[in-house]
């Protein structure tokens, strides 16, 4: 099959280097031309295990092209996916739908052949059916079917949630359209991943319903956590405990300092914005927002009290500040609001991440940077974990005990067992665990 990706950011780009590993023919068209000379030079700009080696052998094979000129790229092509970006609107959170519509339009003005567009951006219920009327307007008598696609791959892992999908679900209005999107996904029948076809809306309701409710999960746990600090209890037992229960399920109850990222924050403000635009409000959704936007700032308080009610003139190492691990993406990172308010509350940071590099340099600008955890920690007067990456799970921790000024370690991840920090000399403060005295 002849596919054209248009717009080579995060989803477009992994889902044209892996359709072109499924053994489709691929154009990817980005506009950027920075990132479209970096493309071609066979460099990946976003930081993605596996994406570089996968881009690398697919273009070799000749299965994978980069263009900047879409009208040229889609001819006979048999399907045409949109995944540019839609950020959240300044002001009032709704989805800015400028670049897909935008590209409607062009696709429109420019389409010859019979062929599926494809939504793959995340886009409020109700896009398609604009985005089909944009196109029928610009070409009254072209043949064409427009489908929902939603992705659900998460930054880090992104390849094997590709390629190893829970589910694929496509939106379509028409069995032709559905089988064309069979054969775009036929390599994962030797899986027997379902397809779950729906219609256009159902599809688009899907993406924010699933990252609604993960996010709700989150938020859940990180409130019970908060219940367990005073209560006494370890919520990463209860958990366990409930996520056992086949019902709800263990994945996505890891309590932390609050969900981040390019996609839970601005889709739920966007589902929130939907149901009030419809009258039908999305209370839960609405009360998961306000509690994960509190959190962060919980989150400084907690390392204050850590540190003995005042961060004044003190210094605090932080490891990790990308919004999670495997990824360079600083957007709605936790670390975002944390080190200015501690900033804000007298303390200095000596901060370090192992590919938060320029982007979040240039976002902390009131951080000092060093390389690896053990220069953070020298002569620090604390330490907080805020992003558990995997060169933060190791840390020889009497190492730390020695370098610290003072012993507060701070683990908003709950990646160290408490019994190893104490052994260490080092007083722990971590999530939802709490301690009961006689
Ligand atoms: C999320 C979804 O997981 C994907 O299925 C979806 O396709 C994607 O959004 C999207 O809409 O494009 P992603 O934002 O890459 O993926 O990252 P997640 O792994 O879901 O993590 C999101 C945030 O939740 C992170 O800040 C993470 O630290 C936090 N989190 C996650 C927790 O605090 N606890 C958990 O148990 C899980």
């Amino acid at each position: 099959m002849k596919i054209v990706m248009i717009g080579a950011g995060y989803v477009g780009l992994v889902s044209g280097v892996c359709f072109s590993d499924f053994g489709h023919q691929v154009i990817c068209v980005e506009k950027d031309q920075n990132k479209l000379a970096k493309l071609r030079a066979g460099k990946v700009p976003i930081f993605e295990p596996g994406l570089e080696m996968l881009m690398e052998r697919n273009t070799r094979e000749g299965r994978l092209r980069f263009s900047d000129d879409l009208k040229s790229s889609i001819v006979d092509a048999d399907a045409i996916f949109i995944a540019v970006g839609t950020p959240a609107r300044r002001g009032d959170g709704f989805a800015d739908l400028t670049f897909v519509y935008d590209t409607a339009r062009e696709i429109g003005e420019s389409l010859t052949t019979d062929t599926v567009i494809v939504t793959k951006s995340t886009v409020p219920v109700g896009t398609n059916r604009e985005i089909k009327r944009i196109i029928t307007a610009c070409k009254p008598k072209a043949a064409f079917e427009v489908v929902s696609n939603p992705e659900f791959l998460r930054e880090g892992s992104a390849i094997e949630d590709f390629m190893r999908p829970d589910r694929v679900v496509v939106g379509v209005e028409s069995e032709a359209a559905e089988a064309v999107m069979r054969n775009v996904y036929r390599p994962l029948n030797l899986r027997e991943t379902p397809l779950v076809v729906t219609d256009l809306e159902t599809a688009e309701t899907i993406k924010y319903a699933a990252n609604a409710f993960l996010a709700t999960k989150i938020t859940f746990i990180n409130e019970i956590a908060d219940l367990c600090e005073k209560t006494g209890g370890d919520v990463q037992q209860v958990a366990k405990g409930i996520g056992l229960d086949s019902r709800i399920g263990g994945k996505f109850l890891h309590a932390g300092p609050g969900y981040g990222g390019s996609c839970f924050p601005k889709d739920t403000l966007a589902l929130v914005q939907t149901g009030q635009r419809y009258g039908a409000p999305q209370r839960i959704v609405e009360t998961v927002v306000a509690v994960n936007d509190a959190r962060k700032s919980d989150m400084t308080r907690k390392i204050i009290d850590a540190c003995g009610g005042n961060v004044s003139g003190k210094r605090i190492a932080v490891l990790g500040v990308t919004f999670k691990p495997n990824t360079d993406d600083m957007r709605d990172a936790p670390s975002l609001v944390i080190i200015p308010e501690l900033i804000s509350a007298g303390a200095s940071i000596t901060a370090c991440d192992p590919e938060g590099g320029a982007e979040a340099r240039k976002l902390l600008a009131g951080a000092d940077w060093v390389d690896d955890a053990y220069s953070a920690a020298d002569g620090a007067d604390a330490l907080v974990i805020i992003t558990e990456w995997n060169a933060f799970r190791g840390l020889d921790l009497s190492k730390v005990a020695e370098l610290l000024n003072s012993p507060v370690f701070v683990d908003l991840r709950n990646i160290y067992p408490a019994e190893e920090v104490v052994a260490a000399g080092l007083t722990l403060t971590n999530v939802g665990k709490g301690h009961v005295k006689d």
